[in-house]
Order: structure tokens, then C-alpha cells, then sequence
């Protein structure tokens, strides 16, 4: 393994310990959630204010989904 495919290994597993959600831009589940909060419904805005999903859009589904999830509250 290279010295890159090992620190991306390792990211991963941080991110997975630290409730990280987007890996690119390493923002985790509990800062989407508060932006929503604090009154950012839709998915562009929580995007603008997180820079989460910004990067491979990989976590974008799971973005949407606990944005939904925390506007049901
Ligand atoms: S994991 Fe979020 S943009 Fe890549």
C-alpha cells in the first residue's frame, strides 16, 4: 500500500470513530444537523453553509436524508 492509499485508509476510520459523514470535506453528521437547525431546509443551503457534499458528492443521498430526517422533528 502507498503512502496515500494508507492515509486515506486511515481518514476513513477517523471519520468513522468521529461521526464524520462527508469524508472530503470532513464534516460530520452532528454540524449538518445543527445548520438545519438553525434553519437550513434545503440540501444547496446546508451545502453552502458545511461545504459538505462539495467534493466526490458521494454522501449527498445521506446528506438529504438527515436533513428530512431532522425537518420530521
Ligand atoms: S464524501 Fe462528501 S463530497 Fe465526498
Amino acid at each position: 500500500m502507498n503512502k496515500r492509499d494508507a492515509y486515506i485508509e486511515i481518514k476513513q476510520e477517523q471519520a468513522i470513530k468521529d461521526g464524520v459523514l462527508c469524508v472530503c470535506k470532513q464534516v460530520t453528521e452532528r454540524k449538518i444537523r445543527k445548520v438545519v437547525r438553525e434553519g437550513r431546509k434545503r440540501f444547496i443551503s446546508v451545502k453552502q453553509a458545511t461545504e459538505a457534499g462539495s467534493g466526490c458528492g458521494l454522501c449527498q443521498p445521506i446528506m438529504q436524508d438527515i436533513i428530512d430526517d431532522e425537518l420530521k422533528k
